[in-house]
């Protein structure tokens, strides 16, 4: 949430900070703002997407020093005071901040009363302020946003630049911040999207941290004075190109990545001969792998979905009990944590507020959690330590797509693992692996043929509402279809297990309403057909996704068949349809399909 990005080196700033705006603007989308530092520093600020700041800027903004924001808003409304940069009464020091400041509120009213006029609402602006008045006293940069910091409760990530000195001054606690080291030059980011491009070699800032940036060095230190001697490690090795190439949006770019991704997440992780899967980095063997008494999985939104996918298929391979729970409310029940349990923090930015405060939860009560990640190197992957990466390159689309896929067969991997360890043959075992190894092509065979989606997005760009269904492990399917149509293309969705359906949600149907229905060749079809004809005897329309072949379309108003799989591994070709029609209805609404309005591609608030 939120994007940062500055520069000190040579070269005028502005291009660096407008390039990376544009590439962290997935992070956050109401507003934007510079300051650039050239003598005295000028400070321009915008509503709106950063494309909107561009335009509104002076022709020429000179300057090698400058640092940068895109907003999402959390304390005060969308307008241009409340857009970052935040600067001093004289205009002479310049911030910005990704967080929260618990008690910006305190901090304020003794500003106010110490005479000091704020100028926006956020809880950002007191941290200049406070800097300001802690440089007034004598105070070098870095003493005075140490200072600052000392009396400030919350997270941040921040940039600082000061007119009378050559540096920019950077802090993190709980918002990630990462230099980029170039020659007679550096760069700081939120995130190492934007350094992708200008450097491989970088310093992620680790929690407590502070750094002075300047043209020709870093200096780390920490919240208590202590200078640090940070690590230098290197972006190489990561797969996926961050630019949007010949595709209008990344959301389609994405859906288009999933069968290139999933045979990242594969590779070299399926023993073929002994039908079995490897997650080295688990750290977990066979004996420990056969006491474990419980799995759990925490994740939110698309995370929460594949992590309930996940839930079903260890507990079907494995014969361990498996829960799935939603982050944001693990951490304030109490939890009962058992020490030789495993669980698993799973989220594809790795900064996800909720999920990270659910690790410390466990962490804090004796357990141990690994990470099932995309970002590398990001906070969660961090905090855990071990667990594996789901390589799907870059996903900058806030609808997640190609990282359920993905997630999804990590977990996959696992439960063969663990399944291998406890009761899976060989012989399963060698099925599985096979049939997981081939779900990249299938993937790609329906998206070389995705059937009458345009079909479907005239039947619910329209509606009222739409009921997603699915069964067993096609439930978080429906689950996940939903909220992919609920948040971009901004229609009111309903997922239900099919056989819920009856219980409550049926009421909502009359003639004509759109249901979609997640139905592959398994175990629990004959039920969802009997869903299907309760539905239709109230007048619905279905749309069903269904495997090739299946005579189960006889059932459907609009068929949309995808190649058949393993029951175990069909979530990674059922969502694909449904990831489709949200893209499509989206287009067809006029929707800003990569920025949905009110949300931002990492949730780093609670
Ligand atoms: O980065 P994470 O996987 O932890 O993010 C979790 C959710 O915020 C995320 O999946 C969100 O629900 C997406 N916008 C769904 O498309």
């Amino acid at each position: 949430m939120c994007g940062i990005i500055g520069y000190i080196g040579h070269q005028q700033a502005i291009p660096f900070l407008l390039d990376g705006l544009r590439r962290l603007e997935y992070r956050g989308y109401d507003s934007s703002g510079v300051a650039v530092k050239n003598g005295d520093i000028s400070v321009h600020k915008k509503t709106g997407k950063v494309a909107d700041l561009e335009a509104s800027l002076p022709t020429k903004v000179e300057g090698t020093c400058g640092i940068a924001h895109t907003r999402w808003a959390t304390h005060g409304g969308v307008t241009d005071e409340n857009a970052h940069p935040h600067c001093s009464a004289d205009g002479k020091i310049a911030l910005v901040h990704n967080g929260i400041i618990e008690n910006a509120r305190s901090l304020r009213n003794y500003l106010e009363k110490e005479g000091i006029k704020l100028r926006s609402e956020t809880d950002s602006e007191v941290l200049v302020h406070m800097i300001d008045r802690e440089i007034s006293t004598g105070a070098k940069p870095l003493t005075a946003v140490r200072r600052t910091l000392k009396r400030a409760r919350g997270t941040w990530g921040i940039c600082v630049v000061f007119e009378s000195h050559e540096k920019i001054i950077c802090a993190r606690n709980g918002s990630p911040l990462v230099i980029g080291l170039g020659s007679g030059e550096n760069w700081v980011a939120s995130d190492t999207l934007p350094l992708q491009a200008l450097t491989q070699q970088v310093i992620r800032l680790e929690d407590g941290d502070l750094a002075e940036v300047s043209v020709d060095g870093i200096k780390t230190s920490r919240f208590d004075g202590r200078t640090t001697d940070s690590e230098v490690t290197s972006l190489d090795g990561e797969w996926g190109e961050a630019e949007l190439g010949d595709y209008p949006h990344f959301m389609l770019k994405e859906i288009h990545e999933q069968p290139e991704a999933l045979r990242q997440c594969l590779t070299g992780r399926l023993d073929l001969k002994n039908g079995n899967a490897r997650l080295g980095g688990l750290g977990l063997t066979a004996k420990q792998l056969q006491k474990i008494p419980h799995v759990r999985l925490l994740g939110c939104g698309t995370a929460l979905h594949a992590s309930q996918v996940g839930r079903l298929v260890i507990e079907q391979l494995a014969r361990v009990p498996t829960v799935a729970h939603v982050s944001s409310e693990f951490r304030h029940n109490n939890p009962v944590i058992e020490t030789d349990a495993i669980h698993f923090a799973v989220s594809q930015s790795g900064e996800t507020a909720d999920t990270l405060a659910a690790v410390k939860e466990i962490q804090l009560k004796g357990g141990e959690v690994r990470g099932v990640i995309n970002v590398v190197g990001s906070t969660i992957a961090r905090q855990c330590g071990r667990g594996c990466y789901i390589h799907s390159g870059p996903e900058q689309s806030v609808a997640s797509t190609k990282a359920f896929s993905n997630m999804v067969a990590a977990l996959s991997l696992f439960a063969i693992q663990i399944g291998r360890a406890r009761s899976l043959s060989r012989e399963k075992g060698k099925h599985l692996v096979k049939s997981l190894q081939k779900v990249p092509q299938l993937v790609e065979e329906y998206l070389a043929n995705q059937g009458p989606i345009d079909e479907v997005v005239d039947l619910v760009k329209d509606a009222k509402s739409v009921l997603f269904l699915g069964r067993g492990i096609s439930a978080p399917v429906a689950r996940e279809g939903a909220l992919k149509l609920m948040e971009i293309a901004y229609i009111p969705c309903l997922a239900y297990p099919a056989g819920e359906m009856k219980h409550g949600p049926i009421a909502l149907l009359e003639e004509g309403s759109p249901v979609v229905v997640v139905a592959p060749n398994d175990s629990l079809k004959e039920k969802t057909v009997s869903s299907i004809q309760e539905c239709r005897a109230r007048g619905a329309k279905i749309i069903l996704i269904h495997e090739e072949g299946d005579s189960i379309a006889e059932e459907a108003d609009i068929s949309i068949p995808v190649p058949a799989t393993d029951p175990m591994f069909t979530p990674m070709l059922t969502v694909l349809p449904l990831q489709l029609i949200a893209y499509k209805a989206a287009l067809a609404l006029g929707c800003d399909v990569d920025r949905p309005r009110n949300l931002a591609k990492s949730v780093t608030v609670e």
